[in-house]
């Protein structure tokens, strides 16, 4: 037996031995909650003309400083991530990758240091290929070594994207980061963003495969301020949930990327939807928006604690449509409290709200009676016998929890 053959039967040997339905790292049991920097501030390097939205730690502390203090700690987001385009364009005399040193003054340990001590926790970025997609070092050339830097900085999270890479090989290749990432002994969550080069190059993704190395991955375009970016996510969770919604549970997750409530391209129905869908398909919750500036009422829609807890619900089921009704498609979330979680979500931008019906066996309640509570509104709605029936506004959701009565 040559060497590789050995390992291999070594690898299929401990695999079998290890065979469990998802990685095994202890964390992201819910989906997880946070923010990162990508939508909103991208590759924004220009610190002389504009300090306040470049990336760099003075952003990193501020945003911590507002999840701590604002209410948003207490809803339960926890992770400050990095993304791409904070590292210096060299590494250091050693080989490891170092933060810009201008932007990143004190240096990524610190502001670590910096976020642990507001109770939070920080992820970074990487990329699995030779150059992140900014151009910035890649970590393929050094993944191991990447690895344990990140963990000696006391990293708690890890987005490896997938640019400047052979896509063939990454489900292995991933799986080997993993590996590195347990071999270092912190609980680092691992987001993996190989599901979506697969998917926009055609290939079929084995989420089985994703869900026993990753904690949560990526499958579709990066999300952009617009309404039309929402809908055609949405859309495409919808089509594909047959494959999707196997792969969701705890500690392995499906990401359709960050939450856009609290820019600038939504109107206050659309950030309410965003919001409800998010969490009815158990999707991490990282906004990605300006925490400084923020109004009120994407405050409220971001920190209502009803609809985080559908989000946040132990089972870690993923929402499923279950009817369609003209442009109104219904989603339902088993809970943990054998009560139903329930979306309609009108995609109609024409005339007024549209009447929907479901009833109780539709959604999936065990019971043909149940009260019916509305999320954003946080109002109870009463008791209900065999069905429920609600106006839903165009561009916008109406969001219940149903409960066997
Ligand atoms: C590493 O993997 C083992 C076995 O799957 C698991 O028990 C352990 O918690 C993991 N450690 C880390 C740090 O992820
Ligand atoms: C998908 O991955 C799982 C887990 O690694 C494996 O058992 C299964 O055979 C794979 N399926 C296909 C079609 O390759
Ligand atoms: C929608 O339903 C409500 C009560 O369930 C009813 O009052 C209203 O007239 C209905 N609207 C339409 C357009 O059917």
């Amino acid at each position: 037996m040559s060497v590789f053959k050995f390992a291999l039967a070594v690898l299929l040997v401990s695999s079998l031995w290890h065979s469990s339905l998802s990685l095994d790292n202890g964390v992201a049991l819910t989906p997880p909650m946070g923010w990162l920097a990508w939508e909103r501030y991208a590759c924004n390097t220009n610190c002389k003309d504009d300090p306040d939205n470049c990336i760099g730690e003075k952003l990193f502390m501020r945003m911590a400083d507002h999840i701590a203090s604002d209410g948003f700690k207490d809803a339960g987001y926890q992770y400050i991530n990095i993304d791409d385009c904070w590292a210096s364009k060299e590494r250091d005399s050693q080989g490891r990758l170092q933060a810009d040193p201008d932007r990143f003054p004190s240096g990524i340990a610190a502001l670590a240091n910096y976020v642990h001590s507001k109770g939070l926790k920080l992820g970074i970025y990487a990329d699995y290929g030779t150059h992140t997609c900014g151009g910035y070092p890649g970590s393929g050339p050094s993944m191991k070594l990447d690895i344990d830097t990140f963990a000696s900085w006391g990293i708690d999270m890890l987005k490896m994207d997938g640019c400047n890479a052979n896509i063939d090989g990454m489900p292995q290749g991933y799986k080997q980061v993993s590996d590195y990432l347990n071999a270092t002994g912190r609980h680092i969550v691992f987001s993996c963003s190989w599901p979506a080069y697969w998917v926009g190059s055609g290939k079929t993704v084995n989420y089985t495969y994703a869900g026993e190395t990753c904690n949560l991955w990526r499958n579709y375009h990066d999300i952009s301020d617009s309404w039309d970016s929402v809908t055609s996510i949405i859309d495409y969770y919808a089509k594909e949930e047959d494959d999707l919604i196997p792969a969701a549970g705890p500690g392995h997750w499906n990401d359709p990327d960050m939450l856009i409530v609290g820019d600038f391209g939504l109107s206050v129905d659309e950030q309410q939807a965003q919001m409800a869908i998010w969490s009815i398909l158990s999707a991490p919750l990282l906004m990605s928006n300006d925490l400084s500036t923020i109004s009120d009422e994407s405050k409220a829609i971001l920190q209502n604690s009803d609809v985080i807890s559908v989000s946040q619900d132990k089972l870690g089921h993923q929402g499923k449509v279950v009817a369609t009704v003209g442009k109104v498609r219904v989603f339902s979330k088993l809970l943990s409290d054998n009560s139903m979680a329930v979306v309609f979500f009108n995609s109609g931008s024409f005339a007024g709200p549209q009447n929907v019906t479901v009833t109780f066996q539709t959604v999936g309640l065990s019971s043909s009676k149940a009260t019916v509570k509305d999320l954003f509104q946080q109002k109870d709605l009463g008791t209900f016998q065999g069905s429920f029936t609600t106006p839903v506004d165009p561009s916008s959701v109406v969001m219940v929890k149903m409960t066997p009565a």
